[in-house]
């Protein structure tokens, strides 16, 4: 077997990938995924996981009773602890319009392609692309990238991409027919 790829032909891929830069990033991404534009949009999905899966989302979006004060999930509960913003001397998180994500859109224990088709089914979650894209812009879901401290002083961790790429991403998503992975 030979260690290294001829020179030559590293010249050649250098070539060809400036040649595909240069086109609109429709058939960048079609040359990436194999000309398959559903599996080029599951793909999307994939990188989305990590975020939607990260503690910050999922204490809101879980299966468990706590902090949950009743099958609703009432709003005014909150309130007595959680303001509309951190508070760094008790460690209580606060954004605006503090609760849990209703059961239905509970994500705990899915895998990839489970929650996304649990986001697309309009009986669980099932918001429409442009609602779904104006929600991760709230201040709910900004909230998990500026989560404060705890009670003591430790920052709590964010998610593994930037809002700004979470948006990018579920943008081409959504753009991309949402295609889910198949597992
Ligand atoms: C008695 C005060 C109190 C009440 C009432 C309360 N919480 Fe909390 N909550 C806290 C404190 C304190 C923390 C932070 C715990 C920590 O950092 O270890 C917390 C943490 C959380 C978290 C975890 C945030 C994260 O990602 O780390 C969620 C979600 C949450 N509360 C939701 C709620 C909801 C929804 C309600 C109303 C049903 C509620 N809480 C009622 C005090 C309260
Ligand atoms: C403080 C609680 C809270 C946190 C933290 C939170 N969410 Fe949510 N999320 C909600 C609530 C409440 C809803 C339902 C909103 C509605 O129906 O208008 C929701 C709904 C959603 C939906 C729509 C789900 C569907 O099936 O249509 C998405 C997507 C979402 N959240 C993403 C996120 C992401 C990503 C994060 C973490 C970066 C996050 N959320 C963190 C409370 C939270």
């Amino acid at each position: 077997m030979r260690a290294r790829a001829h020179p030559a032909f590293a010249i050649l891929a250098c070539l060809f990938a400036l040649l595909l830069a240069s086109f609109p990033g429709e058939r960048v991404f079609a040359a990436d995924a194999g000309g398959s534009s559903p599996a080029r949009s599951a793909a999307l999905f994939e990188k989305m996981v990590p975020v939607l899966m990260h503690p910050r989302c999922l204490n809101c979006h879980s299966r468990a009773d706590f902090p949950r004060q009743g099958d609703d999930r009432h709003r005014h509960t909150c309130k007595t602890c959680h303001q509309t913003a951190n508070q760094p001397a008790s460690g209580v998180p606060g954004a605006p319009d503090w609760h849990l994500a209703p059961l239905r859109m509970a994500w705990e224990g899915l895998s990839a392609g489970e929650l996304c088709r649990a986001l697309r089914d309009p009986h669980r979650g099932g918001m429409p692309p442009e609602k779904l894209g104006a929600h991760l812009n709230t201040a709910l879901v900004r909230w998990a990238w500026a989560p404060g401290t705890n009670a003591q002083g430790a920052p709590r961790s964010t998610p593994p991409l930037s809002h700004e790429a979470l948006v990018e991403v579920a943008r081409q998503w959504l753009a991309s027919g949402s295609e889910c992975p198949g597992t």
